[in-house]
């Protein structure tokens, strides 16, 4: 579920981004709605994930970890978990813009909520604002597991690759 969530959210910057240099305004609206469907996914995938994990046997840290790295490793996976708040902004400002929303083009997701200028506007604000948060989150929490790999080759990085015992 990590490595899908990983190839899911990449797709979701990818279409966003290449909705901003769509040629026309239908191209651009096309992949704002992937975006939308994409970010809907990683939403269900993430609570799917955390009632998952609340009952997995999970990998412990290496026994020799410093408190800090501990401390730094759980802060960064809290943070990445905003995978939850970050549809729901997006979700919110495309509900009170007026837009429809339509999950890959096969289910249309009803109304919720009237429109709401302001309230568009603070949640479309908001979206950016994480996105931004996200991608260097990510950054450090990829710097960090090739960190394991590379320098303390203590085994955090294979616990994560599939087929992995422990
Ligand atoms: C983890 C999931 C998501 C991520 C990482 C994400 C990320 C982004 C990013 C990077 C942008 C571009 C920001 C900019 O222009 O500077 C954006 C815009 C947007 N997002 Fe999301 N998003 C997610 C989920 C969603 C969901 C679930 C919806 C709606 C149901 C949504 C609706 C939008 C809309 C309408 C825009 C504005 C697009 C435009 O420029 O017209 N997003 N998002
Ligand atoms: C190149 C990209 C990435 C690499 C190399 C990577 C690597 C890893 C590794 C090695 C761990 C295990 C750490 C441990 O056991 O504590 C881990 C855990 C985790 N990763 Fe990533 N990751 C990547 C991208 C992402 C992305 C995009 C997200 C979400 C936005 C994410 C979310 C998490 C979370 C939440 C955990 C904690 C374990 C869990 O709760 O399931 N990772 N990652």
């Amino acid at each position: 579920m990590h490595w899908v969530t990983l190839f899911l959210v990449a797709a979701a910057y990818a279409v966003v981004w290449a909705s901003a240099a769509a040629a026309t305004k239908q191209q651009s609206a096309l992949f704002v709605q992937i975006h939308r469907s994409l970010g809907m996914t990683i939403f269900v995938l993430t609570l799917f994930r955390l009632a998952w994990r609340s009952r997995a046997r999970l990998p412990g840290l290496p026994a020799d970890l410093p408190p800090i790295q501990i401390m730094a490793a759980r802060a960064t996976q809290y943070l990445l978990y905003a995978l939850l708040v970050q549809p729901m902004l997006g979700l919110l400002h495309s509900i009170t813009s007026g837009a429809r929303i339509d999950l890959f083009f096969v289910i249309q997701l009803p109304a919720m909520m009237g429109r709401d200028k302001v309230l568009s506007k603070t949640a479309i604000s908001a979206h950016e604002l994480v996105a931004y948060v996200m991608l260097f989150v990510v950054a450090v929490h990829a710097a960090a597991a090739l960190f394991h790999h590379l320098v303390r080759r203590d085994g955090v990085m294979k616990a994560m690759l599939p087929g992995a015992r422990f």
